[in-house]
């Protein structure tokens, strides 16, 4: 057995605007987390950084599930368990924290007990407890993934970026990603499908050559963002002075209440402009400047 193994795994921006619940890309903001196993029956974990007041640290810790999950899947595990946390990517903030948390529960597993499971094996079974792909895939793998469900299978189609820089700020709210899930229809018209329909395509060509002109068109959506900007206090208004800023291309990230804009440049002239909106709002925020990660998913044994 493996003694000890630390998982690296990046943030991630699902949808990006049309690429509802299918299309993601990774971020270059970064959680760690190390697995000891101990010789005596024992857990304990401890977590470090970002939100840390936020994670539990005990039974009810996300890695520690899904490590004990996978574990009993595998028939095997430590006596005992120790996991540091060292946190970096705000919690419940729409950039896929919760997908760090998964990954790095099932990989550290699998790599203490030489689980020998595949990347497509973990792949699967992250997705099922996600509940979609457009986290947990670029998590995984890096870069602009596209994830297209078959039944309870997972097809991975990742696709080209150009490298750039992105906008994120998270205004201090909390949006509960079952609450923003609820407020969606459960059926859209026609018109709507062929709206994002036409779209996707579009961000994709548009993402893989930074084509920034065409991005404005290629960010809009209409089937989850009308629903749920409303939920966020300043968060259309946002939208717009993202875009007076300089933004090419904005939207929610993931379930929100994170906003990711592209740009070409005025990154800084951006993240100031979205600040101001939301201190309208009486909301604090936080922001990063970040690149593209093209890496993906690190796994590092050390003992
Ligand atoms: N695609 C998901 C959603 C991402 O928008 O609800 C949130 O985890």
């Amino acid at each position: 057995m493996t003694n000890q193994v630390t998982i690296t795994v990046p943030a991630t921006s699902a949808n990006l605007g049309p690429g509802f619940d299918c299309l993601g890309v990774a971020l270059g903001l970064y959680n760690h987390v190390t697995f000891t196993a101990v010789p005596h029956p024992s857990l304990t974990i401890e977590v470090t950084g970002l939100d840390a007041e936020k994670v539990p640290t005990g039974a009810k810790n996300l890695v520690y599930q899904s490590a004990s999950r996978l574990f009993d899947r595998l028939g095997q595990r430590p006596s005992g368990l120790h996991i540091t946390q060292e946190n970096n990517i705000p919690v419940g903030s729409g950039l896929g924290s919760s997908s760090t948390a998964v990954l790095a529960g099932l990989l550290g597993a699998n790599a203490l007990v030489n689980g020998q499971l595949s990347q497509a094996d973990i792949l699967t079974i992250a997705t099922a407890e996600e509940g979609h792909p457009d986290n947990v895939a670029p998590a995984l793998l890096g870069g602009l993934v596209l994830g297209v469900m078959e039944g309870d299978q997972v097809h991975i189609e990742p696709l080209p970026i150009a490298p750039q820089q992105v906008v994120i700020v998270t205004p201090d709210f909390e949006l509960l990603t079952h609450d923003a899930r609820a407020a969606l229809p459960t059926q859209i018209s026609r018109q709507d499908a062929i709206f994002n329909a036409s779209r996707l395509p579009l961000l994709v060509r548009a993402l893989a050559t930074a084509a920034y002109p065409q991005l404005t068109l290629a960010m809009q959506d209409r089937l989850h963002q009308p629903y749920r900007l409303p939920l966020i206090p300043g968060m259309a208004e946002a939208f717009t002075a993202a875009y007076a800023a300089g933004a090419a291309g904005v939207a929610l990230s993931g379930a929100g209440p994170s906003l990711i804009a592209f740009a070409p440049d005025k990154h800084d002239q951006i993240v100031a402009a979205v600040t101001v909106v939301f201190r309208q709002h009486n909301l604090g925020s936080r922001s990063w400047i970040l690149p593209i990660d093209t890496t993906g998913t690190q796994i590092r044994v050390s003992q």
